[in-house]
């Protein structure tokens, strides 16, 4: 097992899109009450008394959305001003990166994985809930890319007869750009009619076609999350494959994830043994006794992991990644 020191901090629940294979149009979602959300002094004091003494060094935040948190220049600030802070992240659908790309490297953002599940302003605007999105979110795109994000990756969730067409022309996009592009396999998780009997695509097929056309080399970067890093020859960036339905990659989880009403969950698909620290920290218990629960749950992580590819049902999981964070 690896050290298990990375943390997802899902700062909203919201979201300004409806992907179809997340909270599609009319889902009906009971989002988090605001004073629900954990506060940045709550978020901060649990990074400093929490987890960073049990060895957590590296963060991502998340959402939902977790550009449309109002306090989110500061909260990177913060959280990138802390001495063990080695690596800060964010996932983010790229809406408001335009605007938001340079205050947040100038507060120490480095790093940022956007969602891009198509190059078709049309297919993106069916997929992400019917409105004209895909210029500003390639805007937000070209903007973190001018402003020296890196490495820049791109999140492909790849769906059956929706955008499966496309994984050429996206992985096409690492010839001349230093761009990392990961194609995810669909998971049942949340409440999308997309997930027909069609399932998903397996990630050997699309490597069968990126190798019929350009060939395909193994990446010696490998990354420390969930994907599988390949190469097409003399390409700028890399390919990645995240295939959580035709692998089981739990062997080698190394997050927690920590909702925005302050769940602390030990695997993205499996609620046991979860935590609230909102009210442990509204109650007013002792940080000690916080610290030291959370550690018996990062302790007893490795037997909570859950192999998606063994469970074999559709729409299982009604918390969608907007409530999970991703
Ligand atoms: P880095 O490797 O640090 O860049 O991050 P990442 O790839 O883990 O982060 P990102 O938020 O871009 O996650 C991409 C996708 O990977 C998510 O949307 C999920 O589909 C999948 N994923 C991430 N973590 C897990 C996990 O613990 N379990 C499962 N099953 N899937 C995960
Ligand atoms: N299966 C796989 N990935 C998903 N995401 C959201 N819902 C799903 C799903 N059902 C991904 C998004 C984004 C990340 C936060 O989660 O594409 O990259
Ligand atoms: Fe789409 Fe991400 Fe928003 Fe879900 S949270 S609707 S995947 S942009």
């Amino acid at each position: 097992m690896p050290a298990i020191d990375y943390l997802r901090i899902s700062l909203i629940d919201r979201c300004n899109f409806r992907c179809a294979y997340c909270m599609p149009e009319g889902a009906d979602l009971d989002y988090v009450l605001r004073e629900h959300w954990l506060s940045q002094d709550e978020i901060l004091t649990l990074l400093r008394e929490v987890f960073i003494p049990l060895g957590f060094n590296r963060f991502r935040l998340t959402g939902g959305e977790p550009l449309l948190r109002p306090d989110v220049v500061e909260l990177v600030g913060a959280i990138a001003a802390l001495p063990q802070t080695q690596d800060l992240a964010m996932t983010t659908n790229a809406f408001r990166l335009a605007d938001l790309a340079q205050p947040l490297y100038d507060a120490g953002l480095r790093r940022i994985n956007i969602s891009l599940d198509s190059l078709d302003p049309e297919t993106f605007r069916q997929l992400t809930g019917g409105r004209d999105r895909w210029q500003t979110v390639w805007a937000g795109i070209q903007a973190a890319h001018r402003v020296g994000f890196s490495p820049l990756k791109l999140n492909v969730v790849v769906i059956p007869g929706v955008n499966d067409h496309e994984v050429m022309d996206l992985a096409a996009l690492t010839l001349e750009r230093e761009w990392h592009v990961r194609f995810i396999e669909f998971m049942p998780i949340g409440n999308s009619s997309l997930f027909t009997d069609k399932g998903w695509v397996d990630s050997e097929t699309i490597r069968q076609q990126l190798r019929d056309r350009w060939g395909l080399t193994t990446s010696a970067v490998q990354g420390n999350g969930p994907a599988d890093v390949f190469k097409l020859p003399g390409a700028k960036g890399t390919v990645g494959f995240i295939s959580q339905m035709s692998e089981c990659f739990c062997d080698r989880c190394n997050r927690m994830r920590l909702s925005a009403d302050g769940w602390l969950r030990p695997c993205l698909l499996n609620e046991t043994g979860q935590i609230n620290l909102r009210s442990a920290l509204r109650e007013g218990r002792p940080l000690a006794n916080i610290r030291a629960q959370v550690g018996e749950l990062v302790t007893a992580k490795p037997e909570v992991n859950f192999k998606m590819r063994d469970a074999g049902v559709t729409g299982a999981y009604s918390r969608t990644m907007s409530q999970i964070g991703g």
